[in-house]
């Protein structure tokens, strides 16, 4: 029998196929994260991500004002701390002469209409590469003493100019404490998005020698999320949501495209899904291998992670996306 239903027909041209598509990439769904380091006017290649590198801070200034040109608003920055400046307690995250804090009230002074997005954890700045403290005699991650120097943080990201603060350390109750913080010093606009099912992945590699903030001893297992489990998102989502965030994130995106779809079915907050360091890795060194059509494999894994719920995605490919939408 000759088949009555024939979906290839919705399929027959590229201006039909145009009309019924579902999901699209724009430029402004993408949040861009980018690396910081000391220094004047260089640039530094991180060997596991080929196309990213570590900024200084005048030259950052460079590289966001060709984002906005290609439509990129957003932007995510992380610091490269020098070693001597590390300790147990990460002190230096509440600097606000370092690194971190100058570089993105310049860039609020230059571009007063981008989004910074700032990074909430211990790890950059922690002698130990933990988002929490240490205890020094048993090795434990030591939660509630690690809220204290978070809030501190986000407060201090607060009055450089941050528009949104990023919790990526997977403590607990550390979305109720900021707000209160944030709240108690005026700084009720300030948002949250909330790090809100970030799972201990081995895709974080390549971020961690960006950073050079690789765990000393031990491993995140006891704080963030086992990949096996799924309905746990849920419960973070609960309470995420309860404690005032304002987004939520589930964290790496593309090994995980069923909870960044359960969380969306599960909440009116928006949700974002941050395409991890090693999810662009792995697309990077297939293309430059030869394997893969680098450009396609790009958009059609930005466009999945869109399609699972995703509102917007933290992506290394923002740039380079933006310019291919651009060109069309
Ligand atoms: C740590 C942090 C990590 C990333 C963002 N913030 C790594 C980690 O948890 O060890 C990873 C991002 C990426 O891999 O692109 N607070």
């Amino acid at each position: 029998m000759l088949p009555t239903h024939r979906p290839r027909r919705n399929r027959k041209s590229q201006v039909i196929r145009d009309m019924v598509q579902e999901t699209r990439l724009t430029a402004h769904d993408f949040i861009y994260p980018l690396f910081l380091t000391e220094g004047q006017n260089k640039t530094e290649e991180i060997k596991s991500m080929p196309g990213i590198v570590r900024f200084t801070a005048d030259r950052i200034i460079d590289e966001i004002g060709q984002c906005i040109e290609l439509g990129v608003k957003a932007f995510a920055p992380f610091p490269n701390i020098n070693d001597a400046l590390k300790d147990r307690l990460a002190r230096e995250s509440a600097n606000p002469d370092g690194l971190y804090l100058k570089t993105v009230a310049d860039i609020k002074r230059q571009f007063p209409d981008v989004v910074l997005m700032t990074d909430v954890a211990m790890d950059p700045y922690s002698s130990d590469g933990h988002d929490g403290v240490v205890d020094a005699e048993s090795g434990e991650i030591l939660n509630d003493a690690t809220l204290e120097i978070l809030g501190q943080m986000a407060l201090a990201q607060a009055r450089a100019g941050a528009d949104i603060i990023g919790p990526s350390d997977m403590m607990d109750g550390r979305v109720a404490w900021i707000r209160r913080v944030l709240d108690a010093n005026a700084f009720q606009h300030v948002s949250i998005m909330s790090y809100t099912a970030k799972y201990a992945s081995a895709f974080y590699g390549p971020f961690r020698d960006a950073l050079a903030s690789a765990p000393k001893k031990g491993d995140k297992k006891s704080y963030q999320m086992n990949p096996a489990n799924r309905r746990e998102a849920l419960r973070e989502l609960a309470l995420d949501e309860a404690e005032g965030a304002d987004m939520v994130m589930v964290k790496p995106a593309l090994s995980y495209l069923d909870v960044i779809m359960d969380v969306k079915a599960h909440t009116h907050l928006p949700v974002t899904a941050y395409n991890v360091s090693g999810e662009y890795a792995m697309v990077k060194a297939a293309a430059q291998n030869g394997w893969l059509d680098g450009e396609r494999t790009m958009l059609e894994v930005l466009l999945s992670i869109k399609r699972a719920g995703a509102d917007a995605i933290l992506t290394y490919f923002a740039k380079e996306a933006a310019a291919v939408l651009r060109r069309g």
